[in-house]
């Protein structure tokens, strides 16, 4: 028997396609399936002005395949020098939706973030008077602090604060990886979400480390103990309005990950969605994939949701995806979940 599942179209709320010949070739990847994305700012220079993501929206509207209504939802890289007038007229222009928030050295291409969150406190008040929505990678970056606690470590020193001072901003804890942070998220009334990635739903730190060093599960945040993926799971599959999907999708090409320094990030946009419904089946939660993957988000960021529905297919026999796609810059390595997997979006979205 076949089984179907439709859903109205997803959108990803946190998504890597960076630019040039790498943008053309993962931008396809996430087009085919989603309807919008949040488009993360860390480039070489950075995404910091109004004036850098115009630029950035109409290089990557000029990289869609023919016909693809995928819209980029652009952020601005928050620095100690962000004018809170430019973010303002960005948000209020449509321009972007959200500003994003790197604590200085905490990932790739960080360098520009912040240092010193009073610096940027003008802005936050800025953003919290005017809506704008703060994405933030919540790790804290000292040198003390252990790589697997830097998430819990920030809750506390830099969130939990941020949040008592400034109640009505909005924030978004995005890939989050702990359960310190699910039940920080869960304990909020208001003004906070959390994203999840694909991945963290998947791997653990054994994946990364048992066996010999696995350079495509090396993300940052770094995945944690099983626990801690146990509690993932759990929020992403509940229901619960405060999340959803962020795929942290982040595509390097192999040369640079498979080296005696490689970067973070895991390439997910290919089969996610296969991935996802696999893992929300194995739950028994397959009815709350929709909510998950296509409502949460639009409703926290105030958007509506897709009109366009997609329809996911579950084969007798495993569906199989590129082990790598092709790029001038070279080959980038789509994640390899380590199961078969059986679900596939189907044809092309149907509307209505
Ligand atoms: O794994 C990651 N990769 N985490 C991030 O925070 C950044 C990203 C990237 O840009 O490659
Ligand atoms: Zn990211």
């Amino acid at each position: 028997m076949t089984q179907t599942l439709t859903l109205r179209r997803p959108d990803d709320w946190h998504l890597h396609l960076r630019d040039g010949a790498v943008l053309e070739a993962v931008l396809p990847e996430t087009a085919r399936d989603f309807a919008r994305a949040i488009i993360m700012p860390n480039l070489v220079p950075p995404v910091v002005t109004g004036k850098d993501a115009t630029a950035y929206r109409d290089r990557i509207l000029a990289a869609l395949p023919e016909g693809s209504d995928f819209t980029p939802l652009m952020t601005l890289y928050l620095t100690e020098d962000t004018d809170p007038a430019d973010v303002v007229t960005a948000h209020q222009s449509g321009l972007i939706t959200a500003v994003k928030l790197y604590p200085a050295g905490a990932t790739t291409n960080s360098a520009s973030g912040v240092r010193n969150m009073d610096k940027v406190r003008p802005v936050l008040e800025s953003m919290a008077d005017h809506g704008v929505p703060l994405c933030m990678h919540g790790e804290v970056t000292d040198a003390d602090i252990d790589i697997f606690d830097r998430e819990a470590v920030f809750i506390d020193r830099v969130l939990d604060p941020l949040r008592r001072a400034l109640p009505e901003l909005k924030v978004i804890m995005e890939h989050i990886t702990t359960a310190q942070a699910v039940g920080y998220v869960k304990a909020a009334n208001k003004n906070l979400a959390a994203t999840i990635t694909t991945h963290h739903l998947v791997i653990n730190r054994n994946h990364l480390l048992v066996g010999g060093i696995r350079p495509h599960y090396y993300c940052l945040p770094v995945a944690k103990r099983e626990e801690h993926r146990q509690a993932l799971r759990a929020f992403a599959t509940s229901g619960d309005k405060r999340v959803f999907l962020g795929t942290d999708s982040a595509p390097h090409v192999d040369a640079t990950k498979e080296t005696g320094c490689g970067c973070a990030g895991c390439f997910t946009a290919t089969n996610t969605l296969s991935i996802l419904a696999h893992v929300f089946e194995d739950e028994g939660a397959l009815d709350q994939l929709e909510a998950f993957a296509s409502l949460n988000g639009a409703a926290y960021y105030g958007l509506h949701p897709n009109a366009a529905k997609i329809t996911l297919t579950r084969h007798p026999d495993p569906v199989s995806y590129p082990e790598k796609i092709t790029c001038p810059a070279g080959p980038i390595t789509v994640f390899d979940p380590g199961f078969p997997l059986y679900w596939r979006a189907s044809g092309p979205p149907s509307s209505g």
